[in-house]
């Protein structure tokens, strides 16, 4: 079993770059299905999500060459409607933003429900229930969401709830429809965002990506284009939550600041200085860092997915943290791993109650989802002694080159299979 070997106790030095977004890149390597035509993306961050969905975008009829330096290249050109493989889809939860495009491209689409981490319930009903107000009929039958249309009409779409998800499967099934749609009540995330952006540069007609209230008015097709991902803001939240707590300085190049205000505040408040510019950001660590209490939100409050990487921060700040979980009802499973190392935290309905410890120290721990993963190696890099990160794999779906990065800031880790 692969794990990384990590001795504390270290400052963390340098300067790295962020990498493109995990989260952006995802549904717009899937957006692809939707032009027809040749389309070039940089900025792809080379993890294992990427490879899986390349795989299934393969499956389907795409030709795509993926360059280690964040090339990708698509031809979805011969794309076809035939049902997703579930072998692949089980993989990694993005892959169900196949469905809009499917949907708007052939009028049909059959897509197993989604994997991936598992961090407590992932619904599909607002998905299913927009798809519906499209005009498309929708059966969820054997694990398997099965819909087809004859015509997709644009339409009001109203989530009662923040669905990043959601948001970006209606906007994207919109893009081919017949008159205007108006997601109400929209997610504003920088990756839902980034999608609307990259369906533009394709012909698309979105307007409001960004705010509540997103317009989609509909055309014929969309062509394929050139597009740059944005960079990964919970990538650069991790870095600097981790310099904040084992100490050191660290310049983060290509990032994008105005993603991160929700981490810059939160920086602020515990007492770490931060110095931005238009894409870097600057932290120099304190000696001693101050609690705070945070709730997640959907952007642009604090985000779930950086909930991990903070709580393991917290763990030596000075004073007791409470954090609450309001988008994910089973984030918490990496608490006890936490405390392996000596961490002082009690889990209390929907949120987690931190004393900060002076120290940790190191011990053999397991990663079960991704972020638990960032925070468990954050943890680990300033623990007295050496700890054993298992469950890897995880890591490795959303970090690039962690194990590169953290060895050019002067960390210790070893990746060992
Ligand atoms: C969510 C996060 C996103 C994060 C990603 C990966 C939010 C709002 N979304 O996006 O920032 O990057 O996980 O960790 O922070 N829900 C329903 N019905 C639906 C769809 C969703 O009840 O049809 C619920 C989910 O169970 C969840 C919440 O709404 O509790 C947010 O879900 P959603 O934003 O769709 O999840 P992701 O797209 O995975």
């Amino acid at each position: 079993m692969a794990k990384y070997i990590i001795d504390g106790g270290r400052p963390l030095k340098g300067k790295i770059n962020a990498s493109g977004a995990k989260n952006a890149a995802l549904p717009i390597m899937a957006a692809s299905i939707l032009a027809s035509g040749k389309v070039y993306l940089r900025n792809v961050p080379n993890i294992s999500d990427v490879w899986v969905m390349i795989d299934l975008l393969r499956d389907m009829g795409a030709e795509v060459k993926f360059e280690p330096d964040g090339n990708l290249f698509m031809d979805t050109g011969n794309v076809k409607d035939k049902p997703a493989s579930y072998e692949l889809v089980r993989k990694i939860h993005a892959s169900f933003d196949i469905t809009g495009p499917l949907l708007a491209r052939f009028r049909r689409a059959e897509v197993p429900l989604p994997g991936g981490c598992v961090i407590g319930t992932r619904a599909v009903d607002l998905h299913i229930m927009g798809f519906e107000r499209l005009g498309i009929e929708v059966k969820l039958e054997h694990g398997i969401l099965r819909a087809k249309a004859k015509e997709i009409t644009g339409t009001k779409v109203y989530f009662s709830k923040t669905s990043v998800g959601a948001t970006k499967n209606v906007m994207m099934a919109a893009c081919l429809a017949k008159g205007e749609t108006i997601i109400e009540n929209a997610a504003c995330e920088p990756e839902v965002q980034d999608l609307a952006n990259f369906l533009n540069k394709c012909g698309a007609k979105i307007k409001g990506h960004g705010t509540k209230d997103i317009v989609i008015n509909g055309v014929d097709r969309l062509h394929g284009a050139e597009y740059s991902v944005v960079s990964d803001r919970i990538e650069t939240g991790t870095y600097l939550f981790a310099v904040a707590k084992a100490g050191g300085d660290i310049l983060i190049e290509k990032a994008n600041p105005q993603n991160l205000r929700a981490v810059l505040d939160v920086l602020a408040r515990i007492g770490v200085d931060t110095k931005v510019t238009s894409d870097t950001i600057r932290l120099k660590s304190q000696k001693k860092f101050n609690s705070v209490d945070i709730i997640t939100e959907p952007y642009p409050g604090f985000p779930t997915d950086l909930q991990p990487p903070l709580v393991a921060m917290l763990t030596t700040a000075n004073g007791t943290s409470f954090i609450e979980e309001t988008i994910f009802n089973g984030r918490f499973g990496y608490i006890d791993e936490l405390r392996r190392m000596g961490a002082d935290i009690i889990i209390r309905n929907r949120g987690a109650v931190i004393r900060g410890v002076k120290n940790l120290t190191g011990a053999p721990v397991e990663a079960y989802d991704l972020r638990a993963g960032g925070a468990l190696v954050i943890a680990a890099l300033s623990a007295n002694g050496t700890s054993e990160v298992y469950g890897i794999e995880y890591i490795e779906r959303g970090y690039e080159e962690f194990e590169r990065k953290i060895s050019s800031l002067g960390g210790i880790i070893r990746r060992v299979s």
